[in-house]
C-alpha cells in the first residue's frame, strides 16, 4: 500500500472538543449554594462575564471593599484578586473571606514589599506615605493614607502642601496625580501594573485618529496616561472628551455621557458589562491584550469549589490587619 503522503495533522481524525460547561446550570448550583451558605459573592470589573453574573455586586476595588464591609452575610467570596479578598477581610475580621484561586495574585501589588517601605520611610522620615488599595495587607500596615485611583486625588489633595509625600506602588497613577495636583514634593515608588503599561501612547494615537469623536476612558494606571495628559495639555487631544476614571467610574460615566462612541483604556473585562448596559453605545478597547491573568483565574467551576468546600480562605494577622485599617479607614473618612 501506497504510503499516505498527507500531512500529519490532515492524517489524524480531529478530536471532537469536550462540550461546553453548562454555564447557565453551573450559575444555578452557585446562586443555590450562595444562599443556603448566606454567602455574599463579590466580583471585580475585570471578572469573566458569566462570574459577574452571579455576583451580589460588581465594582471597582474601592466599592466592593465598601460592599465587604456592609453586608451582614457570614462569607465573602471575592471573585477578584489577592489583596482585595485581604482588604475584605481586613474591613470584616469576623467573616469568612474565601478567594476562588490563591495563584489571583497582582503584578502591580508584588512590586512592593513592607520591607521595602519600611526603608523609604527612613529615608524620608517626616513624609506622609500614600499607598494604593493595590498592596498586599502588610505593605497597608505601613501606610498613613490608603487610595483607590477613584480617590487617590482626593487623599493627595488632603495632605498639607508643606509635607513630603511618598506615593507608592503605581508610577502612573503616581505621576497622574503629582501632575493634577502640582506638588513637587512627591515621591512616586516606580512601580507598574503589566496589563495597563502595556496600553501604549501608540495605541491612543492611532484611535484618536480614527475616532475623533468618541471619549476616552482611561484608567490613571495606564502607561499611555501620562501621553495622554501632555496631549490634552497641549491641545491635541480636547480636555472634554479625556476622562480619567477609576473602572465603575468608566462605568457610571458610560451610563451618563450623551456620547455614542468610547475608547476604553483599562482591562477588558469591562467591556462586556459596558456593552450591555449601553445598548446603542459603541465601546472599543484602547489595546484588546489588556488582559490581567490574574483576574482570569477565577473561573466559575472555581467559585462552585470554593463554596462548596470553604476554598481557600484569606486571613491577616490581627496585627497587621488593625495597623492596615487605620490607613483604609482614613480614606474611608475623606
Ligand atoms: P479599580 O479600583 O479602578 O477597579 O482598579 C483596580 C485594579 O486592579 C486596576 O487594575
Ligand atoms: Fe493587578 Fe494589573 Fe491585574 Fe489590576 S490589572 S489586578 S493592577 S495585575
Amino acid at each position: 500500500m501506497a504510503a499516505d503522503s498527507r500531512p500529519l495533522h490532515e492524517r489524524v481524525a480531529p478530536i471532537t472538543p469536550p462540550p461546553p460547561p453548562n454555564v447557565r446550570a453551573l450559575q444555578a448550583r452557585v446562586r443555590a449554594l450562595k444562599e443556603a451558605r448566606n454567602a455574599v459573592i463579590l466580583a471585580h470589573n475585570y471578572q469573566v462575564q458569566e462570574v459577574q453574573e452571579v455576583a451580589d455586586f460588581v465594582g471597582d476595588s474601592l466599592g466592593l471593599s465598601q460592599q465587604a464591609a456592609k453586608t451582614d452575610k457570614d462569607l465573602i467570596v471575592f471573585c477578584g484578586v489577592h489583596f482585595m479578598a485581604e482588604t475584605a477581610k481586613i474591613l470584616s475580621p469576623a467573616k469568612k473571606v474565601l478567594l476562588p484561586d490563591l495563584e489571583a495574585g497582582c503584578s502591580l501589588a508584588a512590586t512592593i514589599t513592607a520591607d521595602d517601605v519600611r526603608r523609604w520611610k527612613a529615608e524620608f522620615p517626616d513624609a506622609v506615605t500614600v499607598g494604593y488599595v493595590n498592596t498586599s495587607a502588610a505593605v497597608k500596615a505601613e501606610l498613613d493614607y490608603c487610595c483607590t485611583s477613584a480617590n487617590a486625588l482626593r487623599i493627595v489633595n488632603h495632605i498639607p502642601k508643606e509635607r513630603e509625600v511618598l506615593f507608592l506602588p503605581d508610577f502612573f497613577l503616581g505621576m497622574y496625580i503629582k501632575k493634577e495636583t502640582g506638588r513637587a514634593n512627591m515621591q512616586v515608588w516606580q512601580g507598574e501594573c503589566h496589563v495597563h503599561a502595556g496600553i501604549s501612547p501608540q495605541d491612543i494615537v492611532k484611535l484618536k485618529l480614527s475616532k475623533p469623536d468618541a471619549e476616552f476612558l482611561v484608567h490613571p494606571e495606564c502607561g499611555c496616561g501620562t501621553n495622554v495628559m501632555a496631549m490634552v495639555a497641549s491641545g491635541a487631544m480636547p480636555r472634554t472628551n479625556t476622562f480619567f476614571l477609576s473602572t465603575e467610574g468608566m462605568v457610571r460615566h458610560a451610563a451618563e455621557s450623551q456620547a455614542k462612541e468610547f475608547i476604553v483604556a483599562t482591562e477588558t473585562g469591562i467591556l462586556p458589562r459596558m456593552r450591555e448596559q449601553n445598548p446603542g453605545k459603541t465601546f472599543l478597547a484602547a489595546n484588546e491584550r489588556a488582559v490581567c491573568q490574574y483576574m482570569k483565574r477565577i473561573t466559575l467551576e472555581k467559585v462552585l469549589l470554593s463554596l462548596e468546600r470553604d476554598q481557600f480562605e484569606i486571613t491577616v494577622p490581627p496585627a497587621i490587619a488593625a495597623k492596615a485599617r487605620r490607613a483604609i479607614d482614613r480614606m474611608v473618612a475623606l
